[in-house]
C-alpha cells in the first residue's frame, strides 16, 4: 500500500508548495480540501494543516474539529493551522496591530523537541501572519520563539504527536524548512521515503494494465512533455492499444510537426499525424478577434480528433495528460469550488469516451522526472510551455500561411540563438510576436516598409507570475541582426519588457 501524508487545504497559496516539499522528501502525499479528511483511508501516516487567509475570528473562516485527528496521527500545523488547534483546544489567539511579513530569525530553539532537531538558534524563517498566538493550551510547550513571536513553535503535552508552527517551513527562505519536515515526515510519521520516478512508474503501469485490460485508448499528444509523458506510460502499459493523434493546424513552430513525429516514432509510439492546416487555415480566414481565434481553433481542433478517433475499431477511452496543479480542488474565499481543467475542453464531454490521467497525482517536475526515467530524449522533456492555440495568438490581426511563415523563421532564429547561446533553460518560455504595424527602414540604398517583430522572453516559475528575461544585450543585437537580414518583411525588432501582471505572457 502506498502509504501518504495528508495536507489539509485551508486556502493558502502556499499549500501546493507544502505538497511539493513532502514529495521531495520522497514521500506521497495528497491535498484535499480542509474538511475532506479520507476517515478510512488506512495509508495515512501524517496530516499537515495549512495556512490560510482568514483569521480563527473570521465568520467564514474554515474550521474543523481537531478531536477527529487527536491521538490518532501525527499532526503539524502550519500559520493558520497552528492557531487554530492552539485556539480549539483552549489557547488564545489574537489580532496583532500590523501584519508580519519577511524574515525572521529563530532565537530560541529546544533542540531536543522530535521536530526541531538538527536546526540552530538564528536560523532563519519565513513569517507572514495577522494573528498571534498568545497563550497556548494547557500543558502545551513552547519550542522556539523569534524576537516578535514567543510561540513561533509549539507542541503538545507529554508523549502526544501533535506540533505546530507560526512560520511557513514550506518556503524556499525558511531555511530550516526543509529539516523541520524532514524532521516531521521521516522521523515523526515514519516515512518510509519509497516514492520516486521508477517506483511510481512500476505501480502505474501495472495499475493501469488492471484498469485498461484489452480496451482501446486513444490519446491527442501535443508535442509538449505532459502529454508525450502520458503517451510513453501508456505505451508501455498497453502497447499498441494506445493510438496517438497529433493534430497539425498549421501554426506550430518551424519543422515542429516533422521533428516531434519522429521523435514520437523513434520512441514506438503508434502514432497518427494529421495534417489539418487548409481547414485551420480557411476558417481563420479575416478573423482579428483573439477569442474568437481561440474558439475556432479549439472547436477545429475536435473535430479533427473526434473523426480520427472514430476511425479507431471500438475504442473506450479518452487519456489525457492532465497533471496535479490542474486538478487540485482548490478553496475560494467564498466556499469549497472546484477547478475542473481538461487539457482539451470539451473533448471528454463530446466524446462520449472514459477519461484515463495517469499523471493526474504528479507535480510538473514529478512528471519531467518520470520523462527522464521513461527514456524520452531532454528535447521533448525540457521544451518550454507553448499555448495550444500555437502561433495564431502570436500572430496579431488576422492570420494568412504567408505571416505564419515569416513568423516561423523569426521565431526559428530566437530559439536557436537561445540554445546556442545556452539561454533556453534559463527562461520559462520564450517566442517571437508578428506585429500588426509596418515601418519605414532602409536597405542598401531602398527605402523600406515592411513589419515589426516583437521578442518576448519570461522567467517564472508557474506562469500566473512572469519577469522579462534580463537577456544580455549582445545576444539580443545579434538576434536582432540575424532576423532582419534573414527574415524577408522584417526590419525592426523590438523586445517586450513588461512583466506578467499587469500584462500576460501570450500577447493575445
Ligand atoms: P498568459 O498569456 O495568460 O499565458 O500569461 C500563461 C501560460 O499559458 C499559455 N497559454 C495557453 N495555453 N492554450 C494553451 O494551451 C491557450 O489558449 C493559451 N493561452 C496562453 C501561455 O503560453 C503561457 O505558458
Amino acid at each position: 500500500m502506498q502509504e501518504k501524508i495528508i495536507i489539509l487545504d485551508f486556502g493558502s497559496q502556499t499549500t501546493q508548495l507544502i505538497g511539493r516539499r513532502v514529495r521531495e522528501l520522497n514521500t506521497y502525499c495528497e491535498i484535499v480540501p480542509y474538511n475532506k479528511f479520507p476517515h478510512d483511508d488506512p495509508s495515512v501516516i501524517g496530516v499537515i494543516l495549512s495556512g490560510s487567509p482568514f483569521s480563527v475570528y473570521d465568520e467564514k473562516a474554515f474550521k474543523i474539529d481537531i478531536e477527529t485527528l487527536r491521538g490518532r496521527l501525527p499532526i503539524l500545523g502550519i500559520c493558520y493551522g497552528a492557531q487554530l488547534i492552539s485556539w480549539e483546544l483552549g489557547g488564545n489567539v489574537e489580532g496583532a496591530p500590523s501584519r508580519e511579513y519577511g524574515r525572521a530569525r529563530l532565537q530560541t530553539v529546544n533542540q531536543n523537541d522530535p521536530l526541531m532537531q538538527g536546526i540552530e538558534p538564528g536560523a532563519q524563517v519565513w513569517m507572514s501572519h495577522g494573528d498571534t498566538i498568545t497563550a497556548l493550551p494547557a500543558g502545551f510547550e513552547i519550542i522556539a520563539s523569534t524576537d516578535q513571536v514567543p510561540v513561533a513553535a509549539y507542541r503538545a503535552a507529554g508523549d502526544e504527536k501533535l506540533w505546530g508552527v507560526q512560520f511557513h517551513p514550506e518556503v524556499y527562505h525558511s531555511e530550516c524548512g526543509m529539516q523541520l519536515l524532514r524532521n516531521f515526515v521521516v522521523d515523526i510519521c515514519g516515512s518510509r521515503c519509497d516514492w520516486s520516478a521508477a517506483s511510481f512508474i512500476e505501480t502505474t503501469v501495472s495499475q493501469l494494465r488492471q484498469q485498461l485490460g484489452d480496451d482501446k485508448v486513444v490519446l491527442g499528444l501535443s508535442g509538449g512533455v505532459d502529454s508525450s509523458v502520458a503517451a510513453v506510460l501508456l505505451n508501455k502499459a498497453i502497447g499498441s492499444n494506445l493510438t496517438c493523434i497529433f493534430v497539425d493546424h498549421g501554426m506550430l513552430r518551424k519543422n515542429e510537426f516533422t521533428d516531434v513525429m519522429r521523435d514520437y516514432e523513434g520512441l514506438g509510439l503508434n502514432v497518427i499525424g494529421v495534417d489539418a492546416s487548409a481547414k485551420f487555415f480557411s476558417e481563420l480566414a479575416g478573423v482579428t478577434d483573439p477569442e474568437r481565434k481561440r474558439k475556432i481553433i479549439g472547436k477545429g481542433f475536435i473535430d479533427v480528433f473526434d473523426e480520427e478517433a472514430h476511425k479507431v475499431k471500438d475504442v473506450k477511452w479518452l487519456a489525457q495528460g492532465t497533471i496535479y496543479p490542474d486538478c487540485i480542488e482548490s478553496l475560494s474565499i467564498t466556499g469549497t469550488t472546484i477547478k475542473s481543467h481538461h487539457n482539451v475542453g470539451g473533448l471528454p464531454e463530446k466524446m462520449n469516451l472514459r477519461l484515463c490521467e495517469p499523471l493526474r497525482l504528479l507535480f510538473k517536475d514529478e512528471v519531467r522526472a518520470v520523462g527522464r526515467e521513461l527514456g524520452i530524449p531532454e528535447r521533448l522533456i525540457s521544451r518550454h510551455p507553448f499555448p495550444g492555440p500555437g502561433l495564431a495568438v502570436r500572430i496579431l490581426g488576422d492570420i494568412t500561411p504567408e505571416k505564419v511563415s515569416v513568423l516561423q523563421e523569426a521565431d526559428h532564429i530566437f530559439i536557436q540563438g537561445l540554445r546556442d547561446w545556452g539561454l533556453y533553460d534559463k527562461v520559462w518560455q520564450a517566442g517571437v510576436i508578428l506585429l500588426p504595424v509596418q515601418s519605414v527602414g532602409v536597405m542598401g540604398d531602398e527605402r523600406t516598409y515592411e513589419r515589426a517583430v516583437a521578442l518576448r522572453a519570461v522567467t517564472s516559475t508557474d506562469a500566473m507570475t512572469a519577469d522579462w528575461a534580463h537577456l544580455p544585450y549582445e545576444f539580443l543585437a545579434k538576434v536582432s541582426n540575424e532576423i532582419i537580414n534573414k527574415v524577408r518583411g522584417v526590419n525592426r525588432v523590438c523586445y517586450d519588457i513588461s512583466s506578467k501582471p499587469p500584462s500576460t505572457i501570450e500577447w493575445e
